[in-house]
């Protein structure tokens, strides 16, 4: 079941600017930043409760971050539903006609199960699904 929105996702050119403007200019208190070896992202998180803002930006300058940015800039990436069974979530998703990007969860940031649903099933929007680790619940 989707239980909350877990955050927005902006992929950012200049990670540390882009970190220093959400933490001094916005006030936003930063939860750190974690490499995605999976995705080849690097990503920050920061909290805005009940929710968090995570930026996006390539691990080594390549991956699907990487190509986001050549072709659009930066901008909004995506957002990210919680699930509290994302097993279930992804099965009953595909029996809808959803279609994911991967076929199955994957590692995420902090240790969570994320998938994407393709923008194209859902209006355009990149929809990660993610389920925490046990570290997090
Ligand atoms: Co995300």
């Amino acid at each position: 079941m989707i239980t909350a929105l877990d955050h927005i996702a902006i992929a950012v050119p200049d990670f540390n600017a882009a970190i220093e403007r959400f933490m001094t200019d916005f006030g936003l208190s930063f939860d750190g930043t974690d490499d995605v070896l999976a995705a080849q992202t690097k990503t920050a998180f920061f909290s805005l409760p009940p929710t968090h803002i995570e930026l996006v930006h390539p691990l080594k300058g390549s991956g699907p971050i990487a190509k986001y940015l050549e072709k659009r800039g930066g901008g909004i990436h995506h957002l990210c539903f919680r699930s509290d069974n994302i097993d279930a979530d992804v099965e009953r998703l595909r029996a809808k006609g959803y279609e994911f990007l991967s076929d199955e969860p994957s590692p995420g940031a902090h240790g969570a199960r994320v998938i994407f649903i393709h923008p194209k099933s859902c209006d355009g929007v990149l929809i990660e699904i993610s389920q925490p680790g046990d570290d997090q619940a």
